[in-house]
């Protein structure tokens, strides 16, 4: 198979790729790439060449398979230097040549269209443009940080890769990420044609003596140089350092500026070499990739049989799950027993619905039309699903239960949506235990991608299935768990934040606690996202989880918080908190409230320690008690339901950096230190034991 095919048209040749099961980057694509480029220039006469895919996507970069298992530098610079040898030969062999992107051209597909002199592209929202890469701790390899500057200019082009966020295609043409846009397939190759008879011998901007510049900062001027300071004190304040491949892209842009384009590309492929290398990448392609490519999965085929679906509670978490169930196609009712809440929930999805710009005024109303907004229960009748979404209190809950299950159609599920509360202990008011389920959804639910499926022992498999489906419909990716107080998720976000409360109760300067977390790649420090939930809530909860399981808490940061309850002080909602939220700083007063001594033993490192150490040993004991079912999940819900460090790779690749047995000792010793709250879990001792690790080595 050669992977290529070519046909002329007037002397112009365009060259269709298609390899494999998809154009990913690989040594199969290249030489495809390379013998279709040659054989098209080597067409009598050749004017131009056009480049496009036979695939459904234009090509969606590198494979990652094959990176992978890469541990050694050198070979991945040999590599890098072979595709840029590649790509130069493209762009500087005298004929024009246009990339007709009929699908999607993400990471080295886009590097390719950028080595083409002119980029058309469908015009679909389906069509996904841009370099991804540092998402899975990576940068463009194949001279996207040197070329794509002088396409869009150095500052769109750094906040694009360093974000690493794709864009469809109608936003890459405003961005000029792509020059053209078609209406269909043959449209695109009319319009790359039609460039080609008018640019028969154009030069890429970075061979140009002086090319045009796009707009913004040019290399080499004291602006620029303002620019490059700019963004590296920004990336620092976002990321904390804690994250490499963006660091690395602001470099390779900087370096490119500085150096003749082949050297910047040298710098390049040296950067791209050592991340790909490295640890950072490796443990974020594992979950961030092949994880989450399997949970991605997890219900895809099954069937929910769901079309009219009850949210009960139309409060924070109600409203954005009516809307979601709308917009999947189901009849919704959302019942509330406050009036104000209800309009508050419409005027909610109507502005999500608004937001949906690919559907037009009447396919949005269309959704909207679908809600029935409600205080009575009648409409509820003949719903195949519920979703309970009302305030967290076992009493209420139950008797909802009881109310709301007669009017529902035969088979129905009714599902709740508690943070905590146990769901066998929930089914014990419902009369179909096996049709009662946990769909622990996260806030705001419309962009959160995470669903938490709880399924106790009497709920049946053919329940768990549709909820499955279901979860695929509204877009959720799925991880199941067994039941018990808290689940997973809750009990991880809990172990932080009451970490976060201890240790600033033990005296530790604020600031550095939560720098520390940030530094640590956690995506919110503890004190902050704790006045984000409300503290009033998060002391509720804690109460809530004494009465259930029985365990009292007995530590100085959980009354530090009664005392900021106390003071008014609730959290965000209220305007401050741990922080006062009109200047966004930490509350100056807070010291005040602590009457520890300040600790001999603190600082940034100690802190990090603690703070990964408090949520790890809390999943140490989430394994023990039998409640993950699939280690992924692990992995999956910290990162994707709490923002736990993208960088580690999830808290089990991050046990496996530190060595079981080294991590068992530390724990250990802190336990005996500073609390139990540190104690390795029996599974972590026996694991540690046995030398055994979560992960594969890489
Ligand atoms: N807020 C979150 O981040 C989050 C995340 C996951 C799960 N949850 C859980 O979701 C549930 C709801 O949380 P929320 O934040 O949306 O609360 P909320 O206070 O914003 O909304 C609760 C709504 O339920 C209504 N309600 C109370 N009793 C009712 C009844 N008998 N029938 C119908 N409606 C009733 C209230 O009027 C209110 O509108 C809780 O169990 C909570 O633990 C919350």
């Amino acid at each position: 198979m050669s992977g290529y095919t070519i046909t002329t048209d007037d002397r112009i040749v365009t060259l269709t790729l298609k390899v494999a099961r998809v154009n990913a980057i690989n040594a199969e694509f290249a030489t495809a790439l390379s013998n279709g480029f040659d054989a098209a220039r080597a067409v009598e006469g050749v004017r131009g060449v056009i480049i496009t895919s036979g695939h459904r996507d234009f090509c969606v970069g590198a494979d990652i398979n094959m990176i992978f298992p890469l541990r050694d530098p050198e070979a991945v610079y040999a590599q890098c230097r072979d595709l840029n040898a590649l790509l130069r030969k493209i762009e500087t062999s005298g004929v024009p040549v246009v990339a007709a992107l009929n699908g999607s051209a993400l990471g080295g597909g886009y590097e390719l269209a950028l080595a083409c002199h002119h980029r058309v592209a469908i015009n679909s929202g389906r069509l996904m443009i841009g370099l991804p890469e540092v998402s899975l701790g990576l940068i463009p390899g194949a001279g996207g940080t040197q070329r794509l500057p002088y396409v869009i200019g150095l500052q769109p082009a750094m906040e694009h890769m360093a974000a690493g966020q794709p864009v469809r295609a109608p936003k890459a043409a405003r961005m000029g990420m792509i020059d053209a846009l078609a209406d269909d397939a043959d449209d695109l190759i009319a319009r790359a044609t039609a460039w080609i008879n008018d640019n028969p011998s154009p030069t890429q901007p970075w061979d140009q003596k002086k090319p045009k510049w796009p707009g913004g900062a040019r290399p080499k001027t004291p602006q620029a140089m303002q620019l490059f300071v700019g963004a590296s004190a920004f990336l620092y304040k976002k990321t904390a350092g804690a994250m490499a491949a963006p660091e690395a892209v602001l470099r390779a842009v900087y370096e490119g500026t500085q150096l003749s384009f082949d050297r910047g590309l040298e710098v390049e492929s040296r950067l791209f070499a050592r991340l790909a290398t490295g640890d950072q990448s490796k443990d974020m392609i594992r979950t961030l990739w092949f994880h989450r490519t399997a949970a991605e999965k997890v219900g895809v085929g099954l069937e929910h049989h769901v079309s009219k679906v009850t949210v009960l509670g139309a409060g924070m978490m109600g409203a954005g799950l009516g809307f979601l169930s709308a917009k999947a196609g189901c009849e919704v009712v959302l019942k509330d027993i406050q009036a104000e809440q209800l309009d508050a929930a419409r005027e909610h999805c109507a502005k999500q619905a608004r937001r949906l710009r690919h559907l037009d005024a009447e396919a949005q109303d269309a959704i909207l039309n679908r809600i029935t907004y409600t205080l009575e229960n009648e409409p509820i009748r003949g719903s195949d699903l519920v979703i309970e979404a009302i305030v967290e209190n076992l009493d209420v809950k139950h008797r909802v239960i009881r109310e709301v299950e007669p009017l529902l159609a035969e088979g129905a599920i009714f599902a709740s949506n508690t943070s905590a509360i146990p769901i066998a202990r929930l089914a014990e008011a419902s009369q179909h235990k096996d049709r009662f389920i946990g769909l622990h959804f996260f806030s705001p639910v419309e962009k959160m991608p995470l669903l938490e499926v709880i399924q106790p022992p009497d709920c049946s498999d053919e329940t768990l299935h549709r909820a499955l489906a279901f979860g695929k419909a509204i877009k959720k990716t799925n991880i199941v768990v067994n039941d018990g107080y808290g689940f997973y998720t809750t009990r991880l976000f809990s172990a932080y934040i009451l970490e976060g409360c201890q240790l600033l109760a033990e005296g530790h300067d604020p600031a550095v606690l939560e720098y520390a977390a940030r530094s640590a790649g956690m995506a919110m420090p503890p004190l902050k996202v704790f006045d984000e939930v409300t503290l009033t809530l998060g002391v509720h909860a804690f109460e809530t989880r004494e009465t259930i399981t029985g365990e009292g808490f007995d530590l100085a940061g959980l009354d530090l918080v009664r005392k900021l309850v106390d003071l008014g002080r609730t959290g965000k909602s209220a305007g401050k908190g741990f922080y006062d939220w009109d200047t966004r700083t930490l509350w100056s007063g807070l010291r005040d409230l602590v009457t520890a001594e300040p600790p001999a033993e603190t600082g940034l490192e100690h802190l990090q320690r603690r703070l990964m150490i408090a949520q790890i040993a809390e999943v140490g004991r989430v394994l023990a008690d039998g409640i993950i079912r699939d280690h992924k999940d692990v992995e999956i819900g910290a990162i994707f339901g709490l923002g736990f460090a993208p960088n580690t790779g999830g808290p089990l690749a991050w046990i496996d950096r530190q060595g079981i047995r080294p991590l068992v000792a530390e724990m250990q010793q802190l336990a005996e230190d500073y609390g139990d709250r540190y104690a390795p879990s029996q599974t972590f001792i026996d694991m540690a034991e046995r030398g055994e690790r979560f992960w594969d080595p890489t």
